[in-house]
């Protein structure tokens, strides 16, 4: 026994050893097809196996990969909207929206239901993530009844937070370009508290699909509101404080205001792994429009002017619209904080787009006619000039 047992004991350790060895080769094989998985160059993704989950049969996948550095990530609400769509999409549109927010949401489907959308080619999901602890007006059982009634809430299990925004912004963008990758043609990002003209934004983009193919179907497409080089706030007793730690820079590079912007599916699948590889940042339109877009080297389409920072213009062109058929200046505005504007707004400028406004007057431009309504509400708006810092 003991001389068999020393002749096989180098026979059992070199055996070992291939085995170490062949472990070795394979898991650091592995991380390499990893990574050429996450490589943006799409040829390199060609004759890989294609992801599991997105071609999965199950059409209410509950978990779904890591995002970011959640691991244990997963929806606690899903939605189909994009796999249930029977023909092509124009656009699917990803809504941020505080899960307490629900009258606000109701103010959306009252403005635009679900079936005029879809008459357009337009879906629509509120991005939604967990009900805080100290939130007491709604809970999860009538999100779920919500959910029932619509089946447009798309539900993170991370905590609403306004320092979570930046996991609810990849997880719209990464539903989107997984969901609806072969349905919608482009993704428009808004913010549950703005205004937009979703008839306009439906001209839009069909002209950008006949007038710029090329860039409509690109890798490269990221319409919006720019802001330029911006100076992160320092100041500690800001909501948006932003230590040295979390951005060391002096100044932000260019990024799109996250009110409302536009892309489509490949360039948000660029972002969204690129935004994996990357620390993140909590501010998330600067992160993943800014940040994250400079080291993908994609240019910005500038659209500024579908803006108005000041919620007193968009009340001013609704007030204008009903009672003299004017068309609204302004395609895009925050709410100030009054959920009917919206449903407001869109009732009456839908007749514009039959041909039933009319330009508005010289002399009456909207910086002359709602001065007087914008200062006596909120002097620091000053007049008609944009303030950036407001857009985000
Ligand atoms: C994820 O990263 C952020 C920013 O670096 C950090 O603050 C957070 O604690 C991390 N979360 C987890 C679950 O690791
Ligand atoms: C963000 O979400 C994570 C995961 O649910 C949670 O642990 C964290 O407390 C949230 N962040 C804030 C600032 O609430």
């Amino acid at each position: 026994m003991r001389m068999r047992g020393r002749r096989l004991l180098p026979i059992i350790l070199s055996l070992l050893l291939i085995v170490l060895l062949s472990l070795c080769y394979f898991s650091g094989h592995l991380r390499d097809l990893k990574e050429l998985r996450n490589s943006p160059d799409e040829e390199f993704l060609l004759h890989l196996p294609p992801e599991t989950e997105e071609d999965s049969p199950n059409p209410h996948p509950q978990a779904a990969n890591p995002l970011l550095n959640l691991t244990d990530f997963q929806y606690l609400l899903h939605s189909n909207v994009c796999r249930k769509a029977e023909r092509e999409l124009l656009a699917i549109l990803i809504v941020t929206s505080y899960s307490g927010h629900d009258a606000l949401r109701a103010a959306h489907r009252q403005a635009i239901p679900r079936s005029k959308l879809a008459e357009m080619g337009l879906q629509r999901v509120f991005l939604l993530a967990a009900l805080p602890p100290r939130e007491h007006f709604i809970n999860q059982e009538q999100l779920a009844s919500e959910q029932k009634r619509f089946g447009d809430l798309l539900q993170g299990n991370f905590i609403e937070d306004y320092r979570n925004l930046s996991y609810k912004h990849v997880m719209g963008l990464k539903w989107a370009s997984q969901e609806c990758k072969n349905q919608a043609k482009f993704i428009i990002k808004l913010d549950d508290d703005i205004i937009y003209d979703v008839f306009h934004l439906r001209r839009y983009l069909e002209a950008l699909e006949v007038g710029q193919p090329g860039l409509a179907t690109s890798s490269t497409l990221l319409s919006g509101y720019v802001l330029d080089s911006k100076p992160p706030i320092r100041l500690r007793a800001n909501k948006w404080y932003v230590s040295k730690q979390e951005y060391p820079h002096a100044l932000y590079p260019a990024y799109l205001s996250g009110w409302l912007y536009v892309t489509n599916v490949p360039t948000a699948k660029r972002i969204v792994a690129e935004a994996e590889r990357v620390p993140l940042f909590w501010i998330d339109d600067t992160w993943l429009t800014g940040v994250v877009r400079t080291r993908l080297g994609i240019p910005l389409e500038r659209h500024n002017d579908w803006f108005s920072a000041n919620a007193e213009f968009i009340d001013c062109c609704v007030r204008d619209l009903k009672q003299h058929g004017y068309e609204c200046e302004y395609s895009v505005g925050p709410n100030g904080g009054d959920d009917r504007l919206l449903v407001e707004f869109l009732h009456n400028v839908e007749k514009c787009y039959f041909d039933e406004c009319v330009k508005r007057p010289a002399g009456k431009s909207l910086k002359e006619t709602c001065v007087a309504a914008a200062k006596s509400r909120a002097p620091e708006h000053g007049l008609a000039e944009i303030k950036p810092l407001r857009l985000r």
